[in-house]
C-alpha cells in the first residue's frame, strides 16, 4: 500500500457526510428527550437550577474554576450593563498526585489555593461571604448550591467524591483552613458558566459550549419540557440544562476510536468527547502514525516510534498551521523527536492525518451544535448565539472555519441565525454571573 491510497482510505473511514450529519441529529434528538424524561440515555441532560442573566445583576463574587489541569481563583465583578470583568485572577497548577489522590486531599488543596489568594490579594477571610463554584464535571443537582458528582470524566479519578455532595466536600475543607465564613452560593458547570457569563451581555445567548480538554454543551429550556423535574422550588419559566454532550455514543466510530477507547480509564463513556476533544484528538492522530510506521508507511528508516504520551493535540495543531511549501515545521519537530530525515511526503502525509481527525471532530461538533439548535428551534426561525470557550476553539487551526462551514451546509440559508462566539474566560466569569442570578 502507498501513502496516498492509506490517507483517501483513512479519510472515507473519517468522513462525516451528510447524511451521517442527519442521522446524528436524530439520534442527538432521542437522547435529549429520554434525558430530559429520566429515562436511559447517553444524554444526561441535568438541570442546573439557573436561568440566563438579565444583565442588570450586580455584585462582586468570589468564583473557583475547577475543570481541567489548572485551577483558578477570581474576583469578578459585575457592574449592570457591561462586561463581567476579572479584579484579580491566580492560576494553580493540579498536582497529577491530587487529580488522582483522594477526594479530602482534592478539597484541601482546592482550600489552601482559594487562602493563598486571599492573603495574596487581601481580601478580608474573616468576612461571610458567598462564592461561585465552576465544577466542571458532570453534577446532579436539586438547587443551585448543592450537587452530586454522577461520574468524573477528563481522567479524573479522586477518591470518594462520586456521589458525594460536591459543595458539602469542599465546605469542609474551607473550614479545615479557617475559611468557614465562606459558604458556596453557586455551583455550575463550566458550559452554563459560559452561557450566563455571555448572555450578561447579549439576550440573544442561548446555547454555552466548551472545546477544551473536554467537550460539552448547555442551552436554555422550556421548564415544562424537563419531564423529569416533578415540582421543585423553581422561580422561572426557563432553565439551563447540561447536556453532558461529551457523552453521547451515536456517533460513527473507527477502529483507532475503538482503540483508543479501550485503554481510556473510562471505557464505553465520553465517546463523543473522544473524538472531538484536546484531550483526545491528539491521541487518535497518534495511533493512525503508529499504525502507519507499523505498515512501514513512514519513517521506515529512522525506526520511530510514538510513545503514548508523545504526540498531543498541540504538536496537531503546530503540524496544521505549518503552510510552508517544505513543511520546515513539521521537520523541526520531527527533528525534535530525532528523525533527521523525513521526505516531504511523510511530513505532508503527517498534516493529512491531523486534517483528516481535526476535520471530523469539527462536523461532529456541528452536528451537535445543530441538534440543540434545532431541539430549540426546529426552522431556525430566530438568532441564536452560541457562547463558546476553550483552547481548542481558541487555538486550534481551521477549527473554528470548519464547524461554521458544516453549519451552513447543514441549514444554508438559516445560518445567519446562529452566531458563534468567543466567551473568553466564560468558564470562571460565568459562576459569578451564576451566582448573582441566584441571588436576584
Ligand atoms: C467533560 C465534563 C463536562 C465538562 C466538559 C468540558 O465533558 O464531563 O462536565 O463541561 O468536560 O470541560
Amino acid at each position: 500500500m502507498q501513502i496516498s491510497e492509506f490517507i483517501k482510505s483513512l479519510e472515507d473511514s473519517f468522513a462525516v457526510d451528510a447524511n451521517s450529519i442527519h442521522e446524528i441529529i436524530a439520534d442527538f434528538h432521542c437522547d435529549m428527550e429520554r434525558g430530559l424524561a429520566g429515562v436511559e440515555s447517553s444524554l444526561k441532560m441535568l438541570p442546573a437550577y439557573v436561568d440566563r442573566a438579565s444583565g442588570k445583576e450586580r455584585g462582586r463574587y468570589i468564583a473557583l474554576d475547577l475543570g481541567g489541569t489548572n485551577f483558578r481563583v477570581l474576583q469578578v465583578e459585575l457592574a449592570g450593563g457591561s462586561k463581567p470583568q476579572i479584579i484579580k485572577s491566580e492560576k494553580f497548577v493540579i498536582p497529577k498526585a491530587v487529580m488522582h489522590g483522594t477526594g479530602v486531599q482534592l478539597f484541601n488543596f482546592i482550600a489552601q489555593s482559594i487562602k493563598k489568594f486571599m492573603l495574596d490579594y487581601k481580601v478580608d477571610i474573616m468576612k461571610k461571604r458567598g462564592l461561585g463554584f465552576t465544577f466542571s464535571f458532570p453534577i446532579k443537582q436539586t438547587d443551585i448550591a448543592s450537587g452530586i458528582l454522577i461520574n468524573w470524566t477528563k481522567g479524573f479519578s479522586a477518591t470518594g467524591v462520586m456521589g458525594k455532595n460536591i459543595v458539602k466536600l469542599l465546605e469542609n475543607s474551607l473550614k479545615r483552613y479557617d475559611l468557614g465564613n465562606i459558604k458556596v452560593s453557586a455551583l455550575a458547570n463550566d458550559t452554563v458558566g459560559t452561557l450566563a457569563a455571555k448572555s450578561y451581555e447579549d439576550r440573544e445567548c442561548d446555547v454555552g459550549v466548551i472545546f477544551g480538554t473536554g467537550t460539552n454543551a448547555c442551552y436554555v429550556e422550556n421548564v415544562g419540557r424537563v419531564k423529569k423535574m416533578g415540582k421543585l422550588k423553581y422561580k422561572s419559566d426557563y432553565m439551563i440544562i447540561n447536556t453532558e454532550w461529551g457523552n453521547f455514543n451515536k456517533v460513527p466510530t473507527t477502529d483507532y476510536d475503538m482503540k483508543l477507547d479501550k485503554v481510556s480509564n473510562n471505557t464505553g463513556k465520553q465517546r463523543m468527547e473522544k473524538m472531538i476533544s484536546g484531550m483526545y484528538v491528539g491521541e487518535i492522530a497518534r495511533l493512525i502514525f503508529s499504525d502507519m510506521i507499523t505498515k512501514k508507511l513512514i519513517f521506515s528508516k529512522a525506526k520511530m516510534k510514538f510513545a503514548k504520551g508523545n504526540f498531543l493535540t498541540r504538536h496537531m495543531s503546530l503540524i496544521e498551521s505549518d503552510n510552508t511549501t517544505r513543511l520546515t515545521k513539521i521537520n523541526g519537530y520531527l527533528e525534535g523527536m530525532g528523525v533527521i530525515a523525513s521526505s516531504i511526503a511523510e511530513r505532508r502525509a503527517m498534516k493529512d492525518v491531523c486534517r483528516i481527525v481535526s476535520g471530523r471532530a469539527a462536523r461532529i461538533s456541528a452536528a451537535g451544535i445543530s441538534s440543540i439548535l434545532t431541539w430549540m428551534d426546529p426552522e431556525l426561525n430566530y438568532k441564536h448565539t452560541i457562547a463558546i470557550d476553550g483552547t481548542m476553539y481558541e487555538k486550534y487551526p481551521g477549527f473554528r472555519r470548519n464547524i461554521i462551514s458544516a453549519l451552513r451546509e447543514i441549514h444554508s440559508r438559516s445560518s445567519k441565525n446562529i452566531k458563534l462566539t468567543r466567551a473568553k474566560d466564560g468558564s470562571g466569569i460565568g459562576v459569578a454571573v451564576v451566582a448573582a442570578v441566584a441571588a436576584s
